[in-house]
């Protein structure tokens, strides 16, 4: 197969910024995606429908002033707190403006520090959502710092989902950027529940590739990349049709003075080429009739929306990722696998 058509896919889980950064990297998202969840945690995050509505209103007018841009949706989330109110989630839902509502434990990652500290004070919110079928994504790594930085997803597993599946069980989850075979292994078992998004980065690296040679600050997010055995594991529920796993990037652009730093920041930038990496793992896999599924299809079932019009067409070619994308106020982003070569490309 030389090349591949599929349903236009949809990213369930991006990090656009905003001011410079969310002008340079949105439309590598817009051009590829017909739809986005957008990640909450701005320096000031996005805990209401207010600042929510601001929020989409700044990415529309960051869009560039061109048609294939045009259709791009961004669907927002709320950053929950322990003083969320049920009420102002229900309203924001009602009226459209929330698609779901994002759980960062507190200091579990970049921009988490007001995330929850108590998730029982949320009970009346999870309530909520429950009632009216509004999702909830789980960034899901215990913060307890007793806990191995390799472990703290499975711990989490145990010690706060698999709870909260069985105090909420018609609260849909989404246990997000899976990275052990732990994960994969949960949400099989609640999968009427429970579903996942999977990023391409998990998908090709192992914790050897973080320090190979030395430190490679590009290859840093959280949830940190672990052994070679949940790697393939992650393999293993993307290419495999279940329809409880699906496409979310988890692209995390950082300024490249942010990365190379002494205490760097977590996240890996794929948006650029991001259906070319996954494209690129289903066809190492020989899953490549598995991909539209994946990218396209169990999402926005899992959702309850509607696919996507339009397709977008995949070509086997050799072409190499840009070392560098410029941000207006003189600070640059790393993509993942800079300069490296990719064997499919999107056609535009
Ligand atoms: O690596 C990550 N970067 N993981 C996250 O959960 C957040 C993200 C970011 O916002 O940079
Ligand atoms: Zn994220």
């Amino acid at each position: 197969m030389d090349e591949i058509i599929i349903r236009r896919p949809d990213d369930w889980h991006v990090h656009l910024r905003d001011g410079a950064m969310l002008e340079a990297v949105l439309p590598y998202t817009a051009r590829q995606f017909g739809r986005a969840i957008v990640m909450p945690n701005l320096a000031v995050p996005v805990t209401t429908s207010a600042l929510a509505s601001d929020y989409r209103r700044k990415i529309l007018k960051a869009l560039p002033d061109e048609k294939a841009f045009k259709n791009f949706i961004p669907l927002m989330t709320c950053y929950l707190t322990d003083e969320t109110s049920a009420s102002d989630i229900g309203q924001g839902y009602a009226d459209g403006v929330f698609t779901a509502a994002k759980l960062y434990p507190a200091n579990a990652t970049t921009n988490s520090a007001h995330g929850v500290t108590n998730i029982n004070a949320l009970n009346a919110v999870f309530e909520k959502m429950q009632d009216i079928g509004m999702p909830l994504l789980v960034h899901g790594e215990e913060t307890d710092p007793e806990v191995d930085i390799f472990d703290r997803e499975a711990v989490y597993i145990d010690r706060v989902l698999t709870l909260l599946t069985q105090k909420f069980p018609k609260l849909k989850i989404i246990m997000e950027h899976v990275t052990t075979k732990d994960a994969v292994d949960f949400v099989r078992t609640q999968k009427n529940q429970v579903a996942a998004t999977i990023t391409a980065h998990h998908l090709m690296l192992n914790r050897n590739d973080i320090f190979q040679g030395g430190i490679h600050p590009h290859l840093y997010c959280l949830p940190i990349a672990k052994r070679e055995v949940h790697r393939l594991a992650l393999r293993e529920a993307a290419t495999s049709g279940d329809t409880c796993f699906f496409l979310g990037t988890d692209t995390a652009p950082h300024p490249l003075s942010d990365k190379e730093a002494s205490c760097g920041c977590a996240g890996i930038f794929t948006a650029v080429n991001a259906l070319e990496l996954y494209t690129q793992v289903f066809d190492e896999e020989n899953a490549l009739e598995k991909l539209e599924g994946f990218t396209s299809l169990y999402g926005p079932t899992f959702y309850g929306m509607d696919l996507n019009e339009g397709h977008v067409t995949l070509v086997r070619e050799k072409f190499r990722i840009p070392g560098s994308i410029p941000v207006s106020d003189g600070s640059s982003i790393r993509p993942f696998k800079a300069g490296q070569t990719l064997g499919w490309k999107l056609k535009y």
